[in-house]
């Protein structure tokens, strides 16, 4: 939720034109965390006064996509958009609301004052704002917004003022605040009492930060600069304030030569710059001067790494361009047969026949002892939790719980030092996910994380892992992940059952049929022409839906869920062996309905449904399989779809619907990557 962009030249001549564009640039590949409104904050023209040039700052703010505050940064003709910044620090933030409605008032930078002394941007949610407001109006700090994040700007302006003769740096004051706040955030601070320098932080919400420089870096490795000093040996406690100005050229990057810093809520917004990145930790905080980032935290956890590493990302640019397609969600709709096949590659060889996930392998003695494992994810990841629990339960022969991050927690859910917890989540930033992980590490058990991003708080959190590898999905309707996340959970059930006599026919059958996956996949999606003419049909209907059972359960609830999502339409998914004990009631020739009837176990129990359907009147439109001929007649529409064995089938019947949404959404007019009140990456409880 909220896209947070900064960027910071250091001795690298830009124009102010220029700085608008990166800007913008980064917001509009976060625009899917968050698309309300969107501002920034930059240096604005020096205000001269009788004694000294004094430095402004100036906001401007836009409701709507990053587009309208784009169109309105070209308006601005109080800044000379050609004027050069040798070294300048500018913030941006794209909203999703939570606290007031949409508004300029209410969209990032929140300033501390009406002259700008400190603005602040902020991803997360601040839990204890009520108390903080009601404490700095009562100092006398008037609000503007209805924001939880405005306490922030206030705070530091407060313990600024309060500073009495103490020497405060910038630094400083953002640890003093921080120490105050509860709940989670990622914030970025820009101050025109401390032109050029930055300081970041988070806690709970993920802030990553791109180097780019022409010359070498100081160092790759930051060792972390404890409340005030280093640990290292032998280096000298520093001095609070002067803490950035340390000039040991092997406790920051950066060594006073031109260098460029970008600071993001993910790397999206940052690999067209550079590829060398730094994940902040909870309760890090990243500050830059001269030039200069380094690293500081209050205090040292136990076992804690000393140091921040600056990696080197492997995404590339294209992967988060959309290409030839309309949108975002059709282009990684499209890409699933690579997807799946990044998801199998290098861990499964189909020359053996064997399958090993290189994060769980020093892992798969305990999970084999484990007592149950209970399965994890909000949204389609817990779909995909949904989708896979039957091979699980079949391939590890242990109990399958299968959980709603957020319900896990309302019920807080016994959990034992012998469970084995999996926590599904295409960000790894998802906080009802995140509070379970937690939670269930509280309780001892064993965590493991199926993640589709590198660095997130779920991949860092847990003790082992899976990353899908399914590349950034930046629709905010999930698309590719669900079948990444499906493939990665079978592949956990073939590794734990490698060694089970029993059992080797069925791993065989699947491992076969999962190298064949992508082709299949390849030939659903050649149906596209034809699920385009069932949503020519569809469209104007105010209600759709989707029915089957077994293995298919979870892709009536997935395809439901993408149509909600996207087309707003009222979409249910139906287990069809309920539809007697209530949904029957909503069937008359009027309502669409889809049921997906494949030849697998339950194929029996769906004719039946179908049965129970037409002779209500029901005009079903029908996923079988290819030729099915007895199901055909009695549908009203077919999408006839390649067989697979019966556990790997949902990654075909879930893709029709992914494209019905697509379809629904484009023809009633929605934009399809920025559905209303949604975002992409859900960072709140
Ligand atoms: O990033 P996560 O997988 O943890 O996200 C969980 C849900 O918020 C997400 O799947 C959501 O339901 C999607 N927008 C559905 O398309």
């Amino acid at each position: 939720m909220c896209g947070i962009f900064a960027y910071l030249n250091y001795q690298v001549p830009r124009t102010r034109k220029e700085i608008f564009e990166t800007l913008v640039k980064g917001l509009q590949r976060l625009e899917y965390r968050g698309y309300d409104s969107a501002g920034i904050a930059v240096d604005g023209p020096k205000k001269t006064g009788n004694e000294h040039n004094q430095n402004t700052i100036c906001l401007i703010k836009k409701t709507g996509k990053v587009k309208a505050l784009d169109e309105e940064l070209c308006k601005k003709d109080l800044l000379d958009l050609d004027e050069k910044l040798f070294t300048h620090f500018g913030i941006a933030h794209t909203r999703w609301a939570t606290h007031g409605e949409p508004s300029e008032v209410n969209s990032h930078p929140h300033r501390s004052d009406k002259e700008n002394e400190f603005v602040v941007i902020h991803n997360g949610i601040i839990t204890n704002y009520k108390e903080l407001k009601a404490y700095l109006i009562n100092k006398g700090y008037e609000f503007e917004s209805e924001t939880d994040t405005e306490v922030i700007p206030k705070l530091i302006k407060y313990v600024y003022d309060n500073r009495e003769n103490e020497d405060i740096g910038f630094s400083t004051l953002v640890e003093r605040v921080i120490q105050q706040l509860e709940g989670a955030f990622a914030l970025v601070f820009k101050s025109r009492n401390f032109p050029r320098e930055a300081v970041c932080t988070r806690r709970g919400s993920p802030l990553l930060i791109g180097v780019r420089s022409e010359y070498e870096l100081s160092t790759e490795d930051i060792p972390i600069q404890y409340n005030n000093a280093l640990f290292k040996e032998g280096v000298q406690e520093k001095n609070s304030h002067n803490r950035a100005d340390c000039s040991s050229d092997i406790d920051s990057v950066g060594d006073g030569r031109a260098v460029e810093y970008y600071f993001a809520s993910d790397a999206s917004a940052i690999i067209e710059h550079t590829n060398k990145v730094l994940y902040l930790e909870d309760d890090d905080m990243a500050v830059v001067s001269e030039g200069k980032l380094s690293i500081h935290r209050l205090r040292r956890k136990v076992n804690e790494n000393p140091v921040r590493a600056i990696q080197t990302l492997q995404m590339e640019l294209q992967q988060i361009m959309k290409g030839n397609f309309d949108a975002f969600m059709q282009k990684e709709i499209f890409e699933q047969p690579e997807s799946v096949f990044n998801t199998m590659r290098g861990r499964i060889c189909f020359d053996t026949n064997t399958v090993i996930l290189g994060g769980l392998k020093d892992h798969l003695k305990e999970i084999k002892r484990c007592r149950r494992l209970i399965v994890i994810g909000c949204g389609t990841s817990f779909h995909a939790a949904v989708a896979t629990r039957q091979i699980l339960e079949e391939l590890t022969e242990l109990s399958v719980m299968v959980e709603l991050a957020s319900d896990f927690l309302d019920r807080n859910t016994p959990v034992f030092r012998d469970d084995v917890c999996f926590f599904i989540s295409q960000s790894g930033e998802t906080a009802d996910t995140l509070m379970a992980l937690r939670y269930c590490k509280g309780q001892g058990a064993l965590t493991v994380g199926v993640t589709n991003t590198v660095g997130s708080s779920i991949c860092r959190e847990t003790d082992c892992g899976v990353h899908i590898n399914a590349g950034p999905e930046i629709g905010v309707a999930s698309t590719k992940a669900y079948t990444s996340q499906f493939v990665a959970l079978v592949m956990f059930g073939l590794m734990m059952s490698e060694d089970r006599l029993s059992l080797q026919q069925r791993r065989l059958d699947i491992i076969n049929s999962l190298k064949m996956l992508p082709d299949l996949i390849k030939q659903v999606l050649a149906l596209d022409k034809k699920i385009k003419a069932i949503a020519d049909e569809l469209y104007q209907q105010k209600s759709l839906l989707v029915m089957g059972r077994g293995y298919h359960y979870a892709t009536c609830l997935e395809g439901a869920l993408k149509i909600k999502e996207i087309t707003y339409m009222h979409s249910e998914g139906i287990l069809a062996g309920e539809l007697k004990h209530g949904p029957l009631a909503l069937i008359d020739k009027e309502m669409p309905v889809i049921m997906i009837i494949m030849k697998d176990s339950c194929y029996t129990k769906c004719q039946n449904a179908l049965e129970q359907v037409t002779a209500r009147s029901g005009r079903p439109i029908i996923l079988c399989c290819k030729d099915d001929t007895d199901i055909c007649k009695n549908a009203y529409h077919t999408l006839e779809l390649p067989q697979t064995v019966d556990c790997l089938q949902g990654i075909l019947t879930v893709i029709p619907l992914q494209l019905l949404s697509f379809h629904l959404a484009v023809l009633r007019g929605y934009d399809v990557d920025f559905p209303r009140n949604l975002a992409k990456s859900v960072t709140v409880e």
